[in-house]
């Protein structure tokens, strides 16, 4: 096998910053959009989304505002038409992850026609491809977490299977990410606690992910895969986003309705961390959270987070000194320990450490897993070949098995 020697980078316009979304207007007017179309939640709208909208850009916009909180293909389907419906010709879209997520499938739909199903793969799809570009989109993330404003991913459940599913495609990538951290202000401590692990698990997983070039090189280079695996670029974003992590979290769960410093520092390295997986990819945790989610009542952010520190153990014998490193950025100190294993053992600690100073779900065993799922939650992860293209090392059942019975309890 002859190893790949080509990365590539992609990410969206971005702008950052306390007040960002004040720039609006100038925004909308430089992406040529003469009338956006708003997607949102009923929180967004209740605490005056629109009078703000109408304080910036100086007229009414059409909205939608049925976002559900893990998007239905259903719900998604209801938006496009309503966009479909108005004659606006670009896309903003307000909230977390779901918003994010939501407009990107409904931008899709509304441009190339179609369900969901259309676009989703298979067994659960047709597995039909992104045709081609969509309307533009602002995204403007009100939570630190997904990192969806950069990414050409959008995750929807097919309630009939009881099943997450991902769109991806470069075409669904936001034309610019918009994020202001006095939006997060709001966001309650539970949220700001599970949003910050995903974000944390997107920054280590990205981190440790395959090099690029263990992967085998394509014959073509339309056959490079989107997520390439880890490279300098990926592993600088992802370095500075666990640096960020380890100092901010705590905080922005403490005292999240004035930590502004905080604040921005969550959302930037939620950023940072969606820059650098959405380019390099995820991992095992990413994969053996898909089952927890259509079993048991967790969030997104609690199962990739329950299951990141036996992750990071279980995957430390493929690079030692990358398992090492994370302790390090997220605690700004070095490691205390002799061995690389313990080393490992310190820095997935370090993680356990920091959820148990956030009252962050202590464990699978506090969501309701016991030891009789766990086999069949093992052969699903491993259906997801998708994201276990990246995992640094090989994972079979009984690997996953292991992740999930030292994830039982963390704390
Ligand atoms: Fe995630």
């Amino acid at each position: 096998m002859i190893g790949d020697t080509i990365w590539e980078f992609r990410s969206p316009r971005s702008k950052f910053g306390v007040g960002a979304f004040n720039e609006l207007k100038f925004e909308i007017e430089r992406i040529g959009c003469k009338k956006p179309f708003l997607i949102t939640t009923k929180g967004w709208i209740k605490r005056g989304l629109l009078d703000r909208i109408r304080e910036i850009l100086g007229f009414d916009i059409p909205y939608w505002d049925g976002v559900e909180p893990e998007p239905s293909a259903e719900s998604v389907e209801e938006g496009a038409k309503a966009f479909s419906q108005s004659d606006a010709d670009c896309i903003l879209a307000v909230g977390g992850g779901s918003a994010l997520d939501t407009a990107k499938i409904v931008n899709l739909l509304a441009t190339y026609g179609g369900t969901v199903r259309d676009y989703v793969a298979p067994p659960y799809g047709n597995g039909k491809p992104v045709p081609g570009p969509v309307k533009p989109m602002i995204a403007v993330p009100t939570t630190a977490g997904t990192g969806s404003e950069v990414t050409s991913v959008a995750v929807v459940t097919l309630k009939a299977e009881n099943v997450k599913v991902g769109i991806s495609s470069d075409y669904l990538r936001p034309t610019l990410a918009l994020l202001d951290p006095e939006l997060t202000l709001s966001v309650p401590p539970k949220i700001t606690a599970d949003t910050g692990m995903d974000a944390l698990t997107h920054a280590v997983e990205s981190y440790i992910a395959k090099p690029y070039w263990a992967r085998e090189k394509p014959d073509d280079p339309s056959k490079r895969p989107v997520y390439v695996g880890s490279y300098p670029v990926t592993e600088a974003l992802a370095e500075k986003a666990i640096e960020l992590i380890g100092k901010y979290l705590r905080r922005a769960v403490y005292w999240g309705q004035t930590d502004i410093e905080a604040r921005s520092g969550m959302l930037l390295a939620s950023y940072l961390a969606g820059l650098s997986f959405g380019n390099s990819g995820v991992g095992l945790a990413h994969a053996a959270s898909y089952p927890l989610g259509g079993r048991f009542k967790v969030s997104h952010g609690e199962a990739v987070g329950i299951l990141l520190p036996a992750v990071l153990e279980y995957n430390a014998p493929a690079n030692y000194q990358k398992a090492k490193r994370v302790g390090e950025l997220l605690t700004g100190t070095n490691c205390p320990e002799r061995t690389p294993e313990d080393c490992a053992k310190w820095a997935a600690d370090e993680i356990r450490k920091l959820q148990k100073d956030i009252k962050f779900t202590p464990g699978l065993e506090a969501v309701g897993v016991v030891e009789e799922d766990l086999i069949e939650m093992a052969e699903e992860t491993l259906k997801q070949k998708r994201l276990l293209a990246t995992n640094p090392r090989p994972v079979d059942v009984e690997g996953v098995i292991w992740v999930y019975k030292r994830a039982m309890r963390n704390y």
